[in-house]
């Protein structure tokens, strides 16, 4: 090969070298130039054929441009790798000007029945309370036996119940019709004393403006041997100033009648303090629980006693947050819920405010 061959090989190599594009076109590149089989080893091995002198010029040439190809691959490498990393840079930045998207915990809504259930369970956590649970669908004696109202009995036809078909004893369970069910469910399971809330739905075969088949509960028991009106009293006003954040709230109790307390109220508030003075608005039933439910549920009515207390959730969020209409509640309506619903972060506390 001539001095002038080896030049136009250079010039060659070089502008491939130039023209990669990319890391891995460059190492194609030296492969063919440098590698075993390359261009530049093929020249080193018709050496041995030459004269001596030849021989040491020629290779001292081929020597040369080997080491200016290997430097121009270098160097056309790093301008590369910088290329890679600028453009991977490039990609990978983050926009710290744009605003946070909203995410799940910003768009999310805590239903209004949720809300109150919270502050509720918050307020009388406080008092010392435990929530207990028990499930929709109750059995019969849970629900009306043992509650003091056997079959036949007539409260039995307030209750507008949902049955469902007997089993093969003959027994109907039914979608409970209040929560009282977990009264008897935890006298069962539990020695006195006792202080639990239960909140949940309950159902009733009824449907208005006012009246849906679904809406929420919570009821309240406490047994212990001295517990007395005083007490029952006493949790529910300072339930409700803390519920409704305010002061001072007038409470009335007016007699009434539930088979399950002896004696039995029902538990009015003055409507003054959410706008509508003068008016009283009824928000559940209580009374001290009846011996008779006592005993069913193996407490000895001699030495304890206790109170019980239902009231409607929904009832109480539609006044504290002056909701109208009960049905928009189960709508599943996302401008209703954002309008009417809580964050996800704001959870009541006591010492933090219940709705900030
Ligand atoms: N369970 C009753 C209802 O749904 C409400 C009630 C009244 C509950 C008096 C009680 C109570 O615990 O003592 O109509």
């Amino acid at each position: 090969m001539s001095s002038t061959d080896l030049t136009a090989l250079e010039t060659e190599l070089a502008a491939g070298i130039a023209a990669a594009g990319t890391l891995d076109d460059l190492d194609r590149v030296r492969v063919a130039a440098l590698g075993k089989k390359g261009r530049i080893p093929e020249l080193m091995q018709t050496l041995g054929k030459m004269a001596p002198d030849e021989r040491k010029n020629f290779g001292q040439a081929v020597n040369t441009v080997k080491a200016r190809i290997t430097d121009a691959i270098e160097a056309r490498k790093a301008v590369l790798e910088e290329a890679a990393l600028e453009a991977r840079l490039a990609t990978e930045r983050a926009d710290i000007t744009l605003p946070v998207r909203p995410g799940p915990e910003s768009e999310g809504r805590i239903h209004p029945v949720s809300q109150v259930m919270d502050e509720l369970a918050e307020i009388f956590a406080d008092m010392g309370f435990s929530v207990a649970e028990g499930p929709d669908i109750e059995t019969d004696d849970y629900n009306f036996t043992k509650l003091n109202i056997p079959p036949e009995h007539p409260s039995r036809q307030d209750h507008d119940t949902f049955y469902f078909s007997p089993n093969e004893k003959g027994e109907r369970m039914v979608l409970r019709t209040h929560t009282s069910p977990v009264q008897i469910r935890t006298m069962l399971n539990q020695k006195p004393p006792i202080r639990i809330i239960a909140p949940g739905r309950v159902y009733r075969c009824d449907s208005d403006q006012t009246h849906t088949p679904m809406f929420h509960q919570i009821e309240a028991l406490v047994i212990d041997e001295t517990t007395h009106m005083g007490h029952l009293k006493w949790t529910l006003e300072e339930m409700c100033k803390a519920f409704f954040e305010v002061d001072e709230v007038k409470m009335r109790f007016r007699s009434s009648y539930f088979p399950f307390t002896e004696p039995s109220a029902e538990i009015d508030i003055a409507a003054d303090a959410i706008g509508k003075p003068g008016k009283w608005l009824e928000i559940g039933g209580c009374g001290m629980v009846h011996p008779k439910v006592l005993e069913n549920c193996g407490i000895d009515p001699t030495r304890y006693q206790g109170y019980a207390f239902g009231m409607g959730i929904d009832r109480m969020a539609m006044l504290k947050y002056g909701l109208t209409d009960l049905r928009a509640f189960f709508n599943a309506d996302m401008r209703w819920l954002k309008h009417y619903g809580f964050s996800l972060l704001d959870v009541p506390t006591l010492a933090g405010g219940l709705s900030s």
